[in-house]
């Protein structure tokens, strides 16, 4: 059970990696089944894997910088390439010009900088032997598909992947958290030529329930996702945002973790443009803390290893900001005010913080709070925002306005904007208040 003081969601922001051979071709990294690559013809990327740049602590920093507190690293990807040194296949990074074990010096690197630890772990397999063709298969078309599974055997294929999860929760230490990729049983798509529909994988097909059983003795403090078919720690809403908090079938408040990209792909992608600005990721973050969740947002280093440099840019630009504001984000979560518009609560302890999307003219009404603020200031500088309550019953005149309905604290905001991506109000409450 993730409560509030649990360090994931104390933390608020992470980062997701997404590298592996895909960065190659550098056009997303579900290349090889959307082109419909062979495995042969895949192995090019493989044999020119040569990440000269690598270098995690760089990685590291660029998270820490930005405010985030724990990292993600696909250690195998859709395309079945493992970037430690996995006894259980030849199709590893020791055996491609880089040489070495990638994730031994992610743990180490990360680890240093006092960042959580992070797998992303792939379910699905378009090189293993035994991983039966389907309808996101890469051979999907192939005309010998069938004739290719008759000879394929899932059982053995789930020996690897509880086999291979086994090494990596056992060979580097403390794993905080594993991300498993995806369950998909209702099938996808139809095999073309027959027109019939493949059958999808799940939690049969992955063994989940005992490998989930697996990871949490040889872990026992792990956090696991909830794409393993069977209900995880948890949830996983993928390049949307919620409504509002998440809530189980008792109605329980549910830990999640929004996972976003920077342009629409996972993998390093060279010709996508379509990147948000830093202000909307920022508004992204913030909308998600005030829901109860989690932003994991992803980078695709380049076949050199490195961060390209918009994901550079990006995080420095969202370090500018969390430098000055993270208190409203770090330990903070959600509290039952309905915001004004175009603004978001989240609520820390005794503090509550107003996000402001949009910047009002003048005067900003706060409905229910009126007597329960002791103290309001821009958290950007730590300047006093005046505050007051109007008579409820004051008619409007020439020059002043109306008055508010009872209860309502009205804060009296410069004309200026305040050059933050997103202004902040820091409102201390009054010892003892309730807001529930
Ligand atoms: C997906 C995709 C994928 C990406 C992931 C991130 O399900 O298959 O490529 O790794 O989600 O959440």
């Amino acid at each position: 059970m993730i409560d509030d003081a649990h360090w994931f969601s104390q933390a608020r922001l992470g980062m997701f990696v997404h590298w592996g051979l895909y960065a190659l071709p550098a056009r997303h990294e579900w290349v090889m089944s959307r082109e419909k690559i062979p495995a042969g013809t895949y192995r090019t990327y493989f044999e020119h894997f040569d990440p000269d740049l690598y270098d995690p602590r760089a990685w590291a920093a660029a998270a820490t910088g930005a405010g985030m507190k724990y990292v993600v690293l696909t250690t195998k990807h859709h395309d079945g390439f493992c970037l430690w040194d996995s006894a259980l296949t030849d199709y590893k990074a020791t055996n491609t010009p880089a040489g070495r074990d990638l994730v031994a010096e992610y743990v180490a690197a990360l680890r240093e900088a006092g960042l959580k630890v992070g797998f992303y772990h792939s379910l699905v397999d378009w090189h293993h032997p035994d991983f039966t063709i389907d309808g996101i298969h890469p051979d999907r078309d192939a005309p010998d598909a069938a004739a290719r599974n008759a000879g394929r055997d899932m059982a053995r294929y789930r020996d690897y992947l509880h086999g291979q999860v086994r090494e990596l929760l056992t060979g580097y230490g403390q794993i905080d958290y594993l991300f498993f990729d995806f369950s998909y049983p209702e099938g996808a798509a139809s095999d073309g030529a027959a027109g019939r529909p493949w059958p999808g994988k799940g939690a049969p097909e992955w063994g989940s329930a005992e490998l989930l059983a697996m990871v949490r003795e040889l872990q026992p403090g792990i956090i696991v996702n909830d794409r393993l078919g069977i209900p995880g720690d948890v949830a996983t809403p993928e390049q949307y945002q919620p409504a509002g908090t998440l809530k189980n079938d008792d109605g329980a408040p549910v830990a999640w973790e929004a996972c976003q990209t920077l342009n629409g792909s996972w993998g390093y992608d060279r010709d996508n443009d379509d990147y948000k600005s830093p202000e909307l990721l920022l508004r992204m973050l913030i909308d998600g803390v005030a829901k109860g969740g989690n932003l994991l947002l992803n980078v695709g280093p380049t076949g050199r290893g490195e961060l390209d440099p918009h994901a550079v840019a990006t995080l420095a630009a969202l370090g500018d900001w969390m430098r000055a504001h993270a208190r409203s984000i770090h330990g903070a979560g959600p509290v039952n005010l309905v915001p004004p518009s175009d603004a978001r609560y989240t609520r820390r302890g005794d503090r509550l913080y107003l996000h402001l999307f949009a910047w009002p003219f003048g005067q900003l009404h706060l409905p229910r709070l009126a007597g329960k603020v002791r103290y309001a200031q821009l958290l950007g500088d730590a300047s006093e925002i005046r505050m007051s309550v109007s008579d409820p019953h004051q008619a409007a005149q020439n020059m002043t306005a109306a008055g508010q309905p009872e209860g309502t604290l009205t804060l009296n905001l410069p004309v200026r904007r305040p050059e933050a991506a997103v202004p902040v109000i820091e409102l201390f409450l009054e010892e003892g208040v309730e807001l529930a």
